[in-house]
């Protein structure tokens, strides 16, 4: 559907959210939904919501609203939960063994497929059953698996040298929570999550606050 391509990335950042909410609807057998109720609910304007929809087809009917089951369906196959993809972990410290240990990632669609360490004592460790190995062999591994998704869990020195092995070896898309910028072409999509920049923004707000 040529409509869905090039949807702005501010749409696209709402879209997990719309779906988490689309996804209580559902539980809930709520069969339709109109643009005024679910702006009410996720502190959207309606106008937003039917722009934002619009991005991706016609899928509201005046009078009617929308209906539930097919805007959650095509919102989960816009965000990829269809396709299975296959992701590996770069350093399986506090932020790595998290999220090798949070089972429901395969449930959206994203499968843990090797975990990778350059710490000797963790080399030969399993998480979830899957066997931690030496980061030399990443490569291969990649190559071999045919990975779609590298997660970065490492310190920020040796985060870019990483990064770019897997990039070379052509990882698809990184998920990145070391604190760097890190420089990838640009048609390797990159995902950062910087804890402690989210953090500091609360920090801020609150001293906003309290001024
Ligand atoms: P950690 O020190 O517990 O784990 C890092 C792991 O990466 C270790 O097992 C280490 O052996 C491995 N490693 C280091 N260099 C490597 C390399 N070149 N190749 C393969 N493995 C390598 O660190 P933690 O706490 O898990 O943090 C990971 C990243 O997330 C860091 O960049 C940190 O700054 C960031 N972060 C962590 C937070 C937390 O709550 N733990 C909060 C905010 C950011």
């Amino acid at each position: 559907m040529s409509k869905r391509k090039n949807i702005p990335m501010p749409v696209i950042r709402r879209l997990p959210k719309y779906r988490r909410y689309l996804l209580e609807l559902s539980e809930s057998d709520t069969e339709k939904i109109s643009s005024t109720e679910l702006g009410i609910k996720m502190g959207l304007t309606p106008s937003q919501i039917r722009q934002d929809f619009n991005c991706f087809g016609d899928f509201g009917q005046q009078g009617y609203g929308y209906n539930v089951e097919v805007l959650l369906s095509t919102i989960s196959e816009i965000l990829g939960m269809k396709m299975k993809y296959k992701f590996i972990i770069i350093g399986i410290g506090n932020i790595g063994q998290a999220i090798a240990k949070y089972t429901r990632f395969e449930g959206i669609g994203f499968e843990l497929k090797g975990i990778f360490d350059i710490n000797p004592s963790l080399i030969g460790l399993k998480f979830r059953n899957i066997e931690v190995y030496d980061v030399k062999f990443i490569e291969e591994f990649v190559k071999e698996k045919n990975i779609d998704i590298a997660c970065i869990c490492i310190d920020k020195r040796g985060a870019q040298q990483v990064c770019d092995k897997l990039v070379s070896s052509g990882i698809k898309a990184i998920w990145n929570f070391a604190p760097i910028d890190l420089n990838v072409p640009k048609d390797v999509p990159l995902e950062n999550v910087h804890l402690s920049e989210s953090i500091l923004t609360l920090g801020y707000l609150l001293n906003e606050k309290n001024k």
